[in-house]
């Protein structure tokens, strides 16, 4: 022990084994067809000497050298076979020890490089379908029967995230169907031999959009009258929503948007209408004392949307429903009348309008 005193003068005893190699465990294998073979093992309990380890492929095919629990072939020393077995030695300066010799079929262990998608593509006229092409690696165990899996992120709404498997054709080519409307996704691939228990990794991702459909649901629209001008002009701000995704629907709401188109005309003369485009869901008018019609459509590229219509009641008619406003208020401060004895239009009116103040 005066040994470790004069090693670790900070006083932390340690105990080092001074023992020869456990006998190497767990031996396994990945084999890239004409390219590399690795197997990897564990080697039990450190030794403190530096261990030396041999890798055997039996019978008599050939062994490689390493310093850690893994070693590789590479091409050309990466032969195809059923029959090899694996045996690998560790030794040290005390000693040796060698695993039994383990059969590992490399078609069971083949593994092989992503496929390359080549195109991810909609097909003009058929909505709700994306078609994939891609390229399988040349380096494959010849005449394996594959596995292909396509992995499918809906872009729109984040969290779905879709699986299909299927037998590759020889074109090298899956539709994806039953996708929402004028939607991104991100699509991915990976395969497998059916007789190996390695996928490839997944391929890179490509995106593509499916075919558009004009907007299908109506705006949820809403509108702000300022105070009149002393002309009798009015601000009206028009404010609207795209109908929030539903986590329970399938489908989104509406289709992808490009704009909105604003439509208005006095409610007495519609040959005056009037027509703006905006990208944001807010645009302000400015009104004369008259009432008027005002429609509200998303469009894109595919079309438009059912229009959103409100009414923006003339000036006069304002001022009265504000009265019925105020009156209600006043009644409902002294409690002298219920509700409900109020003239219903008068009502519905301030329901309408309530929203306002
Ligand atoms: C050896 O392999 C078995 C099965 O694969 C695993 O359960 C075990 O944890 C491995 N042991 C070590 C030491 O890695
Ligand atoms: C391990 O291999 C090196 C050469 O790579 C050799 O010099 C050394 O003697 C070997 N050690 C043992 C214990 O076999
Ligand atoms: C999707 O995720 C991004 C970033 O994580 C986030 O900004 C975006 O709002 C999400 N979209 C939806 C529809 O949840
Ligand atoms: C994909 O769908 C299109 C159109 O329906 C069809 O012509 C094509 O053969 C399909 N491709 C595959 C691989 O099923
Ligand atoms: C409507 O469009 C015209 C011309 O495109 C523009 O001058 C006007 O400011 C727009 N009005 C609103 C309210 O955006």
């Amino acid at each position: 022990s005066l040994f470790h005193w004069a090693l670790f003068p900070s006083f932390h005893f340690q105990f080092l084994l001074l023992i020869p190699p456990d006998t190497p465990r767990n031996i396994s294998c990945i084999y890239y067809f004409d390219a590399e073979l690795t197997c990897t093992w564990t080697s039990g309990r450190e030794t403190n000497f530096r261990t030396n380890y041999t890798l055997y492929r039996k019978m008599t095919m050939g062994s490689c050298q390493s310093k850690t629990e893994s070693c590789s072939f590479y091409y050309p020393d990466t032969p195809y076979s059923s029959s090899f077995c694996f045996q690998v030695k560790a030794e040290n300066i005390l000693g040796e020890a060698s695993s039994g010799c383990v059969p590992i079929p490399m078609e069971k262990i083949e593994k092989f490089e992503p496929p390359e998608i080549l195109s991810v593509k909609k097909i003009t006229g058929i909505k709700q379908l994306l078609t994939v092409t891609w390229k399988m690696p040349e380096k494959i165990i010849p005449s394996q029967d594959l596995i292909c899996q396509v992995r499918y992120r809906n872009l729109y709404s984040n969290s779905s995230v879709s699986y299909i498997n299927f037998l590759p054709n020889k074109m090298g080519s899956c539709n994806l169907t039953g996708l929402w409307d004028s939607t991104e996704y991100s699509v991915a691939i990976r395969c497998i031999s059916v007789v190996s228990k390695f996928w490839s990794e997944w391929s890179r991702g490509k995106k593509a959009s499916t075919e558009e459909k004009a907007p299908s649901e109506r705006v949820d629209l809403w509108r702000v009258i300022e105070s009149s001008h002393p002309a009798g002009s009015r601000y009206v701000h028009l404010m609207w929503k795209v109908y929030a995704l539903s986590p329970l629907n399938n489908f989104p709401p509406s289709g992808r948007i490009l704009g909105y188109k604003i439509q208005y005309f006095p409610e007495n003369n519609a040959a005056l209408k009037m027509t703006n485009i905006s990208s944001n869901e807010k645009v302000i008018l400015l009104l004369n004392e008259e009432a008027y019609i005002i429609s509200v459509t998303a469009y894109n590229s595919a079309g438009n949307s059912p229009e959103a219509v409100l009414r923006i009641p003339s000036a006069d008619e304002r001022c009265k429903i504000s009265q019925c406003f105020d009156t209600l208020l006043s009644l409902e401060k002294k409690k002298k009348e219920k509700k409900k004895n109020l003239p219903d239009i008068c009502l519905s009116s301030v329901i309408a309008e309530a929203k306002l103040y």
